[in-house]
């Protein structure tokens, strides 16, 4: 742990940017099963947002595990420690004028809250891409669930490690009962309502 470090003012902060961006920033924190649709859905708000000159960034789990959290395997610790990571990268994201939208399984409600609390209560979204295991699985796009089934991964969520759906997310998409297109509409609905965009 550092010690004497200092917190350093700079001359321009989160509100200039937003100012200069003409748009809100935050996290739009997305959180389901593997295989829910997290990432096809950020994928696709973002592709929209973008198309309105809105300033964005993805940060996906997948992606993250091949270079900032490459150390990190699927124990509840080094989940736990993903998602710190991640909460911190996106606040900064959120500080520099940016909409990021996260994609990560984020399990554990308590992992979530964490990111929640160091964000000011106006930049977070907590989005629960809600899609039953059975759907997931049956998908099975990266074919990890079979391979969880036959014991040739530990600690699958769903099979053998815990997903704690989100107590009071701002936001459930029904992503097995929507196709693609409309999930990321009810998405982008919500940010204007909320006047982010
Ligand atoms: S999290 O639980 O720490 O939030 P994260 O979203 O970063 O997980 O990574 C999940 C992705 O890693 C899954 O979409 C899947 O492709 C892959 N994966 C590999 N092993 C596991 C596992 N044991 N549990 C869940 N996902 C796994």
């Amino acid at each position: 742990m550092a010690t004497n470090i200092v917190w350093h003012d700079t001359s321009i902060n989160k509100k200039n940017y937003r100012t200069k961006n003409g748009h809100h920033s935050g996290v739009i924190w997305f959180t389901g099963l593997s295989g829910s649709g997290k990432s096809t859905i950020a994928n696709l708000v973002n592709k929209k947002l973008f198309d309105v000159q809105v300033n964005t960034y993805i940060l996906d789990g997948d992606n993250v595990r091949h270079g900032l959290n490459a150390g990190l395997g699927f124990s509840a610790d080094d989940r736990t420690e993903n998602i710190r990571r991640v909460g911190e990268v996106a606040k900064l994201f959120a500080d520099s004028g940016a909409i990021v939208l996260t994609a990560f399984i984020s399990p554990y409600q308590s992992d979530r809250d964490r990111v929640r609390e160091i964000l000011t209560k106006d930049e977070f979204l907590e989005v629960h891409v809600d899609c039953p295991l059975a759907a997931c699985e049956r998908r099975d796009p990266k074919g990890l669930y079979k391979k969880a089934r036959n014991g040739e991964i530990k600690e699958f969520t769903g099979i053998d490690s815990p997903y704690e759906a989100p107590n009071s997310p701002e936001l459930v998409i029904k992503s097995d009962q929507f196709n693609e297109e409309e999930c990321a509409d009810q998405i982008i609905s919500v940010l204007k309502e909320m006047q982010w965009i």
